[in-house]
């Protein structure tokens, strides 16, 4: 009954959705557990790139069916375009199963996400302005609107109603924004119930079968550990957890059925967005690291910030999510620099602090303690196995695995499937 949880242990873009596409040939569910087109991940099959936002990765392997969970949140726009997008391109979709309890990102939350980093001025959080908080606000108030409540025009009507009650006061008295009419955002979300039907699912039902049935299950994170909502750096974060629990409650599947728990991991760091980073760096460095690694965003073309690794936070990620084992990612774009900063741990007013203080004062004034690992200058890319890799690579991994509390069981040295090398296997 293996159900493996796959998630990002940073801040997101630590290329989950690289490591989900190659265990899709392996895998009969991957399921999206929670965010929405918030989400970027890049797939490289053969010369093909794909970049997802909502489908699950699982969606480029034929055999396996792709799932979207109850805690997603999702645009249907967006999802449409997606999938005419993989359709154009000979990808199969149809297997595609969608909780009916997962909520809509309506019109007016993506106008209330813009206009609310506006109104924050230089406080931002930085969102993706995808309609994100606002959608998941709306779910805690009990004023959401779920895919299931498409094909009930009355009720529908009611709770858009209710919805943009209060709303409509805020954007026209705060905001100084015209109201939003009730009847045009109704029409607009009934004009998707068509197009939806075929793919809304008891998808609780369905994964619990598939479990019981001995299927093989994954779940995909979208953001990372320290975008989390109760655990990520407050208030710079996203509005729901990526962290592990969120697979159970995002997926409708009790914690005693998840075998496995792999945390993707970047050899280096970045984050998107607003919020503390202890190891940025603003120097040539974190410019050659954002170079050399791609480190541009997939959903809004901004450029990531660059830091080195940091073994406090790889360790806090491996605590929070139950950690059975990580996939260490880019190893390759760390070639060619002499020594390697490795912050072990932080300077907090003077004093040396192991772990990731719980207050926000605090970390917003941690800096970096760093040791230099060194570096090593081969080429790396065509690696097959751990043995393959300089000494110096293998020591830097090394070192890297005994900071932060579990295995490294793969290793990434290139953006392709194949450019991978598995040291443990995952199923
Ligand atoms: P995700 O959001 O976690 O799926 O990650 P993104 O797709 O946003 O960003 C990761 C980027 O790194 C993508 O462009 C991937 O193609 C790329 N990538 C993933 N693994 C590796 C690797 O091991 N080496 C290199 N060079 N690139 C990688
Ligand atoms: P993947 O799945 C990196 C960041 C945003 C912003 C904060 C809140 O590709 O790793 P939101 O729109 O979610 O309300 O924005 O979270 N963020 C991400 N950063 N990767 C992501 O997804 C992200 N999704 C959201 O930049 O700082
Ligand atoms: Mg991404």
């Amino acid at each position: 009954m293996p159900a493996l949880v796959l998630l990002g242990a940073q801040w997101g873009d630590e290329g989950k959705g690289k490591a989900t596409d190659l265990l899709g040939g392996s895998v009969d569910y991957v399921v999206r557990y929670q965010g929405g087109n918030n989400a970027g991940h890049t797939v490289v099959v053969g010369d093909q790139k794909y970049a997802l936002h909502l489908l699950p990765s699982g969606i480029l392997s034929p055999g396996c069916t792709p799932v979207i969970g109850n805690g997603v949140v999702i645009d249907p726009s967006v999802l449409f375009s997606e999938l005419n997008g993989l359709n154009e391109r000979g990808v199969d979709t149809s297997k595609l199963l969608i909780s009916g309890n997962a909520h809509i990102i309506t019109p007016y939350n993506v106008t209330v996400d813009k206009v609310t980093e506006r109104f924050l001025g230089k406080r931002k959080i930085g969102t993706t302005g995808r309609g994100i908080g606002p959608t998941y606000a709306d779910k805690i108030n009990r004023v959401g609107i779920r895919i299931q409540d498409l094909y009930d025009e009355s009720i529908l009507e009611q709770k858009v109603e209710a919805a943009l009650d209060g709303k409509n006061q805020l954007l026209t008295k705060v905001f100084n924004r015209r109201a939003i009419e009730v009847g045009q955002v109704v029409e607009e979300l009934l004009s998707y119930a068509d197009r939806l039907k075929p793919y809304v699912a008891d998808t609780v039902l369905v994964l619990n079968q598939a479990l019981e049935d001995d299927k093989v299950v994954l779940f995909e994170g979208g953001q990372g550990t320290l975008l989390d909502i109760d655990h990520g750096t407050y208030p710079f974060v996203t509005s729901s957890n990526p962290t592990a629990g969120g697979a159970c409650t995002g997926a409708g599947v009790g914690p005693t059925k998840i075998s496995r728990v792999i945390g993707i991991l970047k050899a280096y760091t970045t984050r998107v967005g607003s919020g503390p980073f202890p190891t940025e760096l603003l120097d040539a460095d974190g410019e050659a690291l954002r170079r050399i690694g791609g480190e541009r965003g997939v959903t809004t073309g901004r450029d990531r910030r660059c830091g080195w690794f940091d073994a406090v936070i790889a360790r806090y990620a491996t605590r929070v999510n139950g950690l059975t084992d990580f996939f260490l990612t880019k190893l390759d774009v760390l070639t060619g620099w002499e020594e390697i900063p490795v912050c072990v741990a932080y300077e907090i007013d003077g004093k040396r602090v192991e772990e990731l203080p719980y207050s926000q004062t605090d970390f917003h004034h941690a800096k970096p303690i760093y040791e230099n690992l060194p570096g090593w200058s081969e080429d790396i890319t065509k690696a097959k196995s751990f043995s393959d890799l300089p000494k110096n690579a293998q020591d830097y991994v090394k070192a890297l695995e005994e900071m932060s509390g579990a295995p490294i069981s793969a290793i990434g040295v290139g953006p392709g499937r194949d450019e991978t090398i598995e040291i443990n296997s995952f199923l």
